[in-house]
């Protein structure tokens, strides 16, 4: 057997996850540059143990290896899957070979999907209800609804005399390195580029799960990727801004340029803005990072999208952007949009189709045949200051 490194975090309580150095792409979208991790808990009761979430297909042997530097794994009882997805539930198939006579704990639909995605049988499945506990034995575990969050099977796991809630993806973070938040210097970028991603599609649900859990005693936030949180207040904080989408004197700039004539308008009104006082974030979406443009629409009260015409429509990397907003659903309110054509034009209205029932304010359109004259500058210089004006008034 080699030997693991497992962690201590409270007496009887071990981290005993995965560190994925190497990978470097999440849901084959977002770029991880630092990693990841799967991290998985052992609660060892005086009468029975429990495993908290598992890791990633691939990593089940280094899993075992683990468990095994704390107890036999066959001694194993029950194994809590907070959440289906396979980063976290993709061991679970080794795991229950290994430990006969454990039993799976879910939420309903958690049960559902353990047989469909992972063929656990029905009779080792235990059904625990919102609120339920289970008694390891001087450690007592409540199971905490916590659904859409981002799968419908979600929940939390509430370790009561420790005061550790394991939230699974929720307050979590892409970083392979690191036991403790306050080792991460920063940290709150990385939540907040996952949040981007993974929940701020679900603001309304991680708002409830956020009043739910307000009552409880939380010494420690255990989350299934990045660091333990042993200072929970300052994820919750941020949680708690991003859930009811405040946010900042921001404005994210996304825009693609063939012949960089979308590129100057764009960087005007980047002048503009900057000008009056708003932040910007410029995006290039020939080159950006995914994951950077998703962090910096979790606070960005307005984006400027810039997206000239290419056969008859938006260039696809723009039509890609705006189909992103869109579906990440960040608490933009106003919207300026900048095209450049040749000769037909068709970018803008197709960038409004894409964006669709997305609510927002179109604070304006410019578009422009070739590269932008001095009077299309003026019209955007002019229209920069109208949008800084919406900006800083909602503030
Ligand atoms: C591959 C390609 C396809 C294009 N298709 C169209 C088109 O269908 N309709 C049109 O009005 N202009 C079209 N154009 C012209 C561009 O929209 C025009 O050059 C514009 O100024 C480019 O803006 P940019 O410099 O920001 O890339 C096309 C250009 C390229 C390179
Ligand atoms: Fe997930
Ligand atoms: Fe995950």
């Amino acid at each position: 057997m080699v030997e693991r490194n497992v962690v201590k975090l409270s007496e009887n309580v071990y981290w005993v996850g995965s560190r994925d150095w190497n990978r470097r792409l999440f849901d084959a979208l977002i770029p991880l540059p630092r990693g990841t991790s799967y991290n998985a808990y052992l609660v060892i009761g005086e009468k029975e143990n429990a495993l908290i979430d598992t890791v990633n297909p691939g990593f089940e042997k280094e899993l075992e290896e683990k468990i095994h530097a704390v107890i036999r794994p066959e001694t194993i009882d029950y194994v809590i899957m907070n959440h289906a997805e396979p980063d976290h539930a993709g061991a679970i198939p080794h795991i229950m070979k290994l430990a006969t006579k454990a039993k799976l704990i879910a939420t309903n639909r958690g049960a559902k999907m353990a047989q469909t995605f992972y063929a656990v049988p029905k009779d080792r499945i235990k059904v625990v209800g919102d609120n339920e506990t289970l008694s390891l034995g001087g450690k007592t575990l409540r199971f905490i609804e916590a659904p859409m969050l981002h799968w419908p099977e979600t929940m939390f796991t509430y370790l009561q005399e420790d005061k550790i809630l394991f939230p699974c993806d929720f307050f979590g973070a892409h970083l392979a390195g690191w036991l403790y938040d306050d080792e991460v210097e920063d940290l709150l970028v990385h939540a907040q580029r996952y949040w981007g991603e993974i929940m701020m599609p679900f603001r309304a649900m991680a708002q409830k799960a956020l009043e739910k859990i307000q009552g409880l005693d939380i010494k420690m936030i255990a989350p299934s990727h990045g660091p333990i949180h042993r200072n929970p207040e300052h994820i919750l904080d941020a949680y708690r801004r991003w859930a009811n989408g405040e946010t900042r004197q921001k404005a994210t700039i996304a825009y693609v340029s063939m012949w960089n004539s979308t590129e100057k308008m764009v960087k005007q009104i980047a002048e503009t803005l900057a000008a009056e006082d708003v932040e910007i974030a410029l995006h290039n979406l020939a080159i950006t990072d995914t994951g950077d443009l998703a962090k910096d629409l979790v606070d960005s009260k307005a984006l400027v999208l810039g997206a000239p015409t290419v056969l008859g429509v938006a260039h696809p990397l723009a039509v890609y952007a705006a189909y992103l907003v869109k579906a990440l659903r960040p608490p933009i309110k106003y919207v300026v949009l900048l095209s450049s054509y040749g000769w037909g034009g068709g970018a803008i209205k197709h960038v409004q189709e894409v964006l669709g029932q997305f609510k927002v304010e179109v604070v304006g359109a410019v578009d422009v045949n070739g590269p932008p004259t001095e009077e299309n500058t003026r019209k955007i210089v002019e229209m920069g200051k109208v949008l800084a004006k919406k900006i800083k008034e909602e503030a």
